[in-house]
């Protein structure tokens, strides 16, 4: 059996190929961006501190600005792939290192835009644990990732929608298929049970979805 190539986002091919690729692969991308950071707008406080996690070539903070700017609030963006950094065009500071063993202040908003399915299972929750020791009374976290599918047959038809608009937004089925089986270990969907009950969903496209995860409202419930 050949196995291809495994994917990483250390290589400058990809970091270039980037912004158009995620439009091409996920329909959504643009759409949740934005409510993501109309998400953020509800939390970040004057003086705020916002983490952007897995931030690629910026495109969460870049959708924040406006209110950042407005707020007096300051970004940082983690990212680990040099290469990826390079392309970096957001706003604030970007630490180009690994954000599991980030050294995380106090904070108000943490954004995970399809981070957590690139993070080995078994340091996920202790990752989700530091981030809350560090999360200031009235913030956010913001979860948007890959979810493991649903049991059955609707897991089938969740991951065909996906399918079906790459084929329509015009990826070649070849490209698809070696993506796909490129991601193999490589990311690994995330269970949402982990998020615990805090954890309200915002949004749902076949096998991608989005947490608030505001403890605040919890202690009201
Ligand atoms: C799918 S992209 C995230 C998309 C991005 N948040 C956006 O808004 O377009 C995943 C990114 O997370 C980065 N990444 C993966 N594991 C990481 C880690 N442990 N620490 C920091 N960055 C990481 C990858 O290099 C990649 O740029």
């Amino acid at each position: 059996m050949q196995i291809p190539q495994e994917w990483t986002f250390a290589n400058e091919d990809v970091a270039k190929g980037f912004d158009h690729h995620v439009r091409e692969q996920l329909p959504w991308y643009d759409l949740l961006t934005s409510a993501v950071a109309y998400i953020g707008r509800h939390y970040i406080p004057q003086n705020g501190l916002v983490y952007d996690i897995g931030a690629s070539t910026g495109n969460i903070g870049r959708a924040l600005q406006t209110t950042l700017d407005s707020r007096n609030a300051e970004l940082i963006a983690i990212e680990e792939s040099a290469e990826m950094a390079a392309l970096y065009d957001g706003p604030g500071s970007l630490a180009i290192t690994d954000a599991l063993s980030f050294p995380y202040q106090p904070f108000d908003v943490a954004i995970c835009f399809l981070i957590f399915m690139f993070f080995p299972p078994n340091m996920r929750e202790t990752f989700l644990d530091r981030l809350k020791e560090n999360l200031r009374p009235g913030g956010v976290i913001i979860v948007v990732d890959k979810c493991e599918a649903v049991q059955g047959y609707p897991a089938t038809i969740l991951s065909r929608i996906a399918l079906s608009h790459k084929i329509a937004a015009g990826v070649k089925p070849e490209e698809i298929i070696e993506k796909e089986l490129s991601l193999s270990g490589v990311q690994r969907p995330l269970d949402p049970s982990i998020l615990g009950d805090e954890a309200v969903p915002f949004f749902r496209f076949g096998e991608f979805a989005g947490w608030i995860l505001d403890y605040n409202n919890l202690h009201r419930l």
